[in-house]
């Protein structure tokens, strides 16, 4: 099991290549269940997380082939039985259900079990599914999905407690693409990763329309094709690497970004006082950090909103904001496992009830800590950068879930750490 020793202080300059995004890989390489051809997929970042997906789907029978960043799959044949070893390790596995089903009109996909950012429960997944005419069962752990018919399309509000689901809403999509009829998924997820599934299963040949609103409409075709297709930046990762050049950075410049996905994480940094450019294609942004940083409040809200995915890096860096700043998670309330091990540097931090109030401090302390989930691995590397002495992050396999070669990436930015064994 690997750890990070981050020796605090050295100042980030220069500039990196933001990788393809993993939430959006995912659901894509799961959606070539729903072809027997082949499908060409680049700039897959290379994260623990997809090669899960990678290993799910050639347990599942695919033909896979992986060569630095594009993945070929095919799925000539597949089974219609997720190996729970497997699904066991990545909430995510879940959406191979919407195409397996599809595809095979049987699915059988073992239950997610507990979830160290809350209780993640499937609840809309299988309503949506059981709306296009799946009968749902539960035995031995897993859900027993069985369309021997075929699906029907439908109209479905997907809309929950905590408002709309992004996988949800993908596994409805997929499942709805050869389903007979038309699907209206109402209360969609409009998250840019929706978009890029949805742009990958038009190009095999699906007619949907609305990706990226609340309405998503869907006419069911006969079959899918083969297709090339390339994901998008992840915006996740250009957002950790943004706060943590308004942490530690002395000018850093981000290449391979999308600015139209970036509009919430660059507006919170601006009102937390620093300064953010975008070349004119939106693809390239450097970011320098404020003369008077100030504390700012935040919301997670769906997307165009600020991502939950970005609350634990941007507290991380409001810690040593000067003010008062208040972080509420509506998506999910119990994410704030990173402040216990913040504190643990020295943070002044209050969480009640799905919300943390940030009191900035001068300067953090090193101290050894242990990473909880992805998003609250990357807060503590952001937080040992400019703390004092040496920090050591524990259970780095957390990181490597969803960032590609992140310590390389910040040593070519001047960061001084090293992995190292535990
Ligand atoms: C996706 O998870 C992302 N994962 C998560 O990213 C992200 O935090 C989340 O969306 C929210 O943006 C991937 O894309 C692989 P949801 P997902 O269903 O789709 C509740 C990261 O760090 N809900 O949109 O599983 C749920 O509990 C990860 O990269 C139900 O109530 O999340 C939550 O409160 C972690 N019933 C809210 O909806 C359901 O059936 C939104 O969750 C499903 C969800």
């Amino acid at each position: 099991m690997d750890k990070l020793l981050v020796h605090g202080g050295a100042p980030l300059k220069g500039a990196i290549n933001i990788s393809g995004s993993k939430n959006a890989s995912l659901p894509i390489l799961a959606a070539t269940i729903l072809t027997g051809e082949d499908c060409l997929i680049s700039r897959v970042p290379d994260v623990s997380d997809t090669n899960y997906m990678v290993q799910i789907l050639s347990a599942l029978g695919a033909d896979v082939e992986r060569y630095s960043g594009t993945v070929r799959i095919s799925c000539a044949d597949v089974a219609e039985e997720a190996p729970y070893d497997l699904v066991r390790r990545m909430r995510a596995s879940i959406c191979v259900m919407g195409p397996l089903l599809a595809r095979k009109r049987r699915a059988v996909v073992s239950l997610p079990g507990g979830c160290i950012i809350g209780d993640r429960p499937v609840d809309l997944h299988l309503r949506g599914l059981e709306a296009l005419g799946a009968k749902v069962e539960f035995e031995g752990g897993n859900m027993i999905l069985t369309a021997p018919d075929g699906l029907r399309g439908a109209e479905i509000d997907l809309r929950g407690t905590h408002g709309p689901t992004v996988l949800g809403t993908d596994n409805v999509m997929m499942a709805a693409t050869l389903a007979e009829g038309v699907t209206v998924i109402e209360s969609a997820a409009a998250e840019p990763e929706v978009v890029d599934l949805a742009n990958f299963l038009n190009a095999m040949g699906a007619k949907i329309t609305g990706a990226g609103t609340t309405r998503i409409e869907i006419e069911g075709v006969s079959e899918l094709h083969g297709v090339r297709h390339t994901v998008i930046p992840d915006r996740i990762e250009a957002g950790t690497f943004m706060a943590a050049a308004a942490l530690a950075g002395e000018g850093v410049t981000l290449r391979r970004v999308c600015q139209e996905h970036l509009k919430a994480i660059t507006a919170a940094l601006v009102r937390a006082g620093h300064r953010i450019e975008f070349n004119p294609a939106g693809d390239t942004c450097s970011v320098h950090r404020g003369d008077e940083p100030k504390g700012c409040d935040l919301t997670t809200a769906p997307y165009p909103g600020y991502p939950t995915d970005m609350q634990a890096q941007m507290t991380a860096l409001l810690a040593t904001t000067p003010g008062i700043s208040v972080i509420k998670d509506t998506i999910f309330p119990q994410r704030f496992m990173h402040c216990a091990e913040l504190k643990r540097m020295g943070a002044d931090i209050t969480v009640d009830n799905g919300t943390a109030v940030v009191r900035g401090v001068a300067g953090l302390s090193a101290a050894p800590v242990m990473a909880s989930d992805l998003r609250a691995s990357a807060a503590l590397v952001l937080a040992a950068l400019t703390a004092k002495g040496t920090t050591a992050i524990n259970r780095l396999y957390h990181i490597d879930r969803g960032y590609e070669h992140i310590d390389e990436k910040l040593l070519m930015l001047g960061a001084n750490l090293e992995r190292v064994k535990a």
